[in-house]
Parts: C-alpha cells; sequence; structure tokens
C-alpha cells in the first residue's frame, strides 16, 4: 500500500466521528453561504457541508470561516540577529495573529543557509518554539552542498542583488547553469530577480524616491527577462514583482510570483525615511495603482509580506546607511480584508492569493476549505475594524509601515483543528512542524 494521501482519506474520514463541528458562513463555490466544517481528531477537515453529529459544535453565526493563510516569504533574524532582533519564536507569533498558519522562512541569516549541517542547526531552533508551521528555505550558493541539502530543505531561495545578508550574489554567467541544476532537485526554487548591472550610482539615495530611481523598476524587468527560458522542470517563483509590466510579463510565462502588501499599498511618496526602505524599493504611485489593479483582476496569483523585521533603531540611521526591508507578516492579511471589507478587493481572489495558492505552490495541505485539509481556519468579522500599531505588534521592532491604516484582524485562528488565536491572543502552543513540500499528495 502507498502512504495514505489526503484525498484519499475523504470516504474514511465521511464515516469516522468528528472531533469538532464548526458552524458559519463560508466562501464556498464562489459564494458566502451557511456551512458546517467537520474536523477530525487528527486536525484534518473531514467534510465540508450538513454535518449531523459531532462530539462538540461551534457555531460562529454571520461571521465568516476562511482557510488560514501562507505566507511564502518571510525573514526571522536566526541565526545571528542582533539583540532586540525578531526570532523565530517572535516572528511566527506575529505571523499566528495575522492570520497565517505557515511561514517560508528565507535563507538569508547569518550565517546563511548553504549546508546540511547549517540548515540542521536553523532546524533545531525551530523545533519547539514556532507558534505555526515553518518550511525553511537554503541558499544555493554552495555547489557541492545542493544534492545533500536538497533531501533535507523546504526550498530554494536565490539572491541575483546585494540585499539584507547577501553581499556578493552569483555573477550572471552561473545563473542559466545553476538554474539547470536545481532543475533536477524537484525542489521550489523563489529568486529575488534585481540586476545590479542596472542600479545607478548617481550620489547616496536619500528618500525612497530616490531609491526607486537607484534601484530602478528596469533592474527587475531585466533580471526577471534573464531567467527565461527557465528549464522546464524548474519550479521557479518570482518574489516581490513591483510593477504590473514584469507581472504581465510573468502570466504570459506561466510561471509563479508574489507582490507584497507594501507594493500594493505604498509608494516612493508614502514616507520620506528609511521604514520606507526596501528591496526591490517601494514604486512611484502610478507604478503601485496599475500593480494593485492587476492583483484585484487575479492577474498576481500570490501576496506575501517579505516580512524583514529590522529594529527600529537601524532604521532611524540616516537612509543610506539604514537596512532594506520592512515588517509585514502579522498586517498583510489584515490589511487585505480591509479591502475586502470596504469593496475594492474580492474575497475570492484574496483567499487565492493569500491561502489557496502559496500553500499549494510549497506543496502542503492547507489553505483551502476541503476535506482531506489541514483544519487551519480563521474566524473573521467584518463589522470588526482597528488601526495597526507598530508597538502592539508581536515583532520586537515594533513598528509598522502602515501606522494608523485600518485593518480587519482575525477574532480566531485554528491551526490543525485548535484555536491558537483568541481575540488577539496567542493561545496556541509552540508546536509548530518544520515541513517539506509533498507534490504528491498533500496538495494536489
Ligand atoms: C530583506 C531582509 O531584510 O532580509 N530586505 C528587503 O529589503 N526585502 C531581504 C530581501 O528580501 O531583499
Ligand atoms: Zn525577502
Amino acid at each position: 500500500m502507498p502512504p495514505t494521501r489526503p484525498r484519499e482519506r475523504t470516504p474514511a474520514g465521511d464515516r469516522a466521528e468528528p472531533e469538532v463541528v464548526l458552524a458559519g458562513r463560508a466562501f464556498v463555490r464562489g459564494r458566502l453561504q451557511p456551512v458546517e466544517i467537520a474536523i477530525g481528531d487528527d486536525g484534518r477537515i473531514l467534510s465540508v457541508g450538513r454535518v449531523r453529529d459531532g462530539r462538540a459544535r461551534r457555531d460562529v453565526g454571520e461571521r465568516v470561516i476562511l482557510p488560514a493563510a501562507t505566507d511564502l516569504h518571510v525573514h526571522f533574524r536566526e541565526p545571528g540577529g542582533d539583540s532586540g532582533a525578531e526570532t523565530i519564536a517572535s516572528g511566527t507569533v506575529g505571523a499566528a495573529l495575522g492570520g497565517v498558519t505557515l511561514v517560508g522562512e528565507m535563507p538569508n541569516t547569518s550565517p546563511p543557509v548553504t549546508d546540511v549541517e547549517r540548515y540542521a542547526s536553523k532546524r533545531a531552533l525551530v523545533e519547539g518554539r514556532a507558534a505555526v508551521d515553518v518550511l525553511l528555505y537554503a541558499s544555493p550558493t554552495e555547489p557541492r552542498a545542493l544534492p545533500s541539502l536538497a533531501r533535507v530543505a523546504g526550498g530554494f531561495k536565490l539572491y541575483l542583488a546585494p540585499t539584507t545578508g547577501i553581499e556578493s550574489p552569483p555573477p550572471p554567467s552561473e545563473v542559466a547553469p545553476l538554474l539547470r541544476r536545481l532543475a533536477e532537485l524537484s525542489l521550489p526554487l523563489a529568486v529575488h530577480a534585481e540586476d545590479p548591472a542596472r542600479f545607478r550610482a548617481a550620489g547616496a539615495p536619500r528618500d525612497p524616491a530616490g531609491w526607486n530611481v537607484a534601484r530602478p523598476p528596469e533592474a527587475e524587468s531585466a533580471a526577471v527577462d534573464a531567467l527565461f527560458p527557465a528549464p522546464d522542470r524548474l519550479r521557479l517563483h518570482i518574489a516581490h514583482v513591483t510593477t504590473a509590466a514584469v507581472a504581465e510579463a510573468l502570466r504570459k510565462r506561466r510561471s509563479s510570483f508574489e507582490a507584497t502588501p507594501h507594493h500594493l499599498l505604498l509608494s516612493d511618496r508614502s514616507g520620506g525615511d528609511a521604514r520606507h526602505k526596501v528591496n526591490p524599493p517601494l514604486r512611484t504611485e502610478r507604478d503601485r495603482a496599475a500593480l494593485w489593479e492587476a492583483f484585484v483582476r487575479g492577474e498576481v496569483p500570490m501576496v506575501a509580506s517579505d516580512h524583514a523585521p529590522h529594529t527600529a533603531d537601524a532604521k532611524s540611521l540616516p537612509f543610506d546607511k539604514a537596512p532594506s526591508g520592512v515588517p509585514g507578516a502579522e498586517t498583510m492579511l489584515p490589511l487585505l480584508l480591509a479591502r475586502v471589507r470596504s469593496g475594492e478587493l474580492g474575497l475570492d481572489r484574496l483567499i487565492a492569493a493569500a491561502c489557496d495558492r502559496p500553500a499549494r505552490w510549497l506543496g502542503q495541505p492547507t489553505g483551502r476549505l476541503a476535506p482531506g485539509h489541514r483544519a487551519n481556519l480563521l474566524i473573521v468579522d467584518f463589522r470588526a475594524r482597528s488601526r495597526v500599531d507598530g508597538r502592539k505588534l508581536a515583532s520586537p521592532s515594533g513598528w509598522s509601515p502602515f501606522e494608523g491604516w485600518e485593518v480587519v484582524r482575525p477574532q480566531e485562528v485554528w491551526k490543525d483543528g485548535r484555536p491558537i488565536v483568541r481575540d488577539g491572543e496567542f493561545v496556541g502552543r509552540t508546536d509548530g512542524r518544520v515541513v517539506r513540500p509533498d507534490y504528491a499528495g498533500g496538495s494536489p
């Protein structure tokens, strides 16, 4: 017998007695409608529809039950973070509070995750300390380490330009051969696509608009173009796309990609200091608006936070000295739920981009209200609005580029069939798993 796959469990699951039945309104078959979700004692969804029985029943009334989100791009600062920096413990609690039950954590830590030993030590830092599940990316910069890394890591992340923790990206001539090697290894590959040859060194940039000139959109489109044609079998994903033109080019190539809440909602005029310094830079208001429109039309497949929680001290340095990156895992979904509430974004688009597709890309059975999937759920009251207060976020960075923005925070977050967040408090256990893609069975 092959190992039991989630999809094959459904018939047996229907006969099993549910541990909990959750009743409320959910977005199924294209509309919000009353549903009952039966959850088994293994923390998986048994059925979605009418349920006769269940040991415990919970009716959330008019509130909406959504699948929990996956944030496939976060940077927690372990190992090697300065004192006062984000940790796996604080970062995963922030993610949980924001409705995220799986994060993809990036390898640009200190030291970077370039071999199996470093991967194992980072993995050990997750065990017993993570509030949500964690997929750990590795850096594919040590050719000899690739086959062994591919047997343990959750994905690869390739940086084509200098950024936090990355001083010397591979020269362009090495990229195509590297992609060919990675295509043989069956792990997903996320790429930070900016071409440093297109950066402009016209004096020290002093504000986000200057940063956008220094690392212009052309650097991004050139780096993306140079990746294609990509090897057929490569599971290629482009991180933080900032313009509608690059989004359209990637759509035509049927490539996976993400946009971040900051590139969708903020422009190079949103704030003048280093708190709005990020790689790739915030673009012009015109570029931002076009990217947002593409997202609303469903032409941006995924959203990810690129949560880069630099300390407030580091961000108060002069603009050209300050590090790039903004925190965002805890605010990503709440900001976008507020846009659903205001009627600017379809709930179906948001669920696809924040919950379903990122989980599929990482080969995880979560992100959908469907039998066999993990019962990772959110209970949302669209009437309950609040505002972002950086000091109240779980991240020790204690600030947000979205200070004062309206959000709809999930009132409850469930992971594996149990509440882990209630009324803005983390109430779960720190038993998040380290996961790896399972494209065969975990996520059809
Ligand atoms: C990220 C960080 O600080 O880790 N910074 C950023 O500006 N996005 C690194 C990165 O993804 O470039
Ligand atoms: Zn990043």
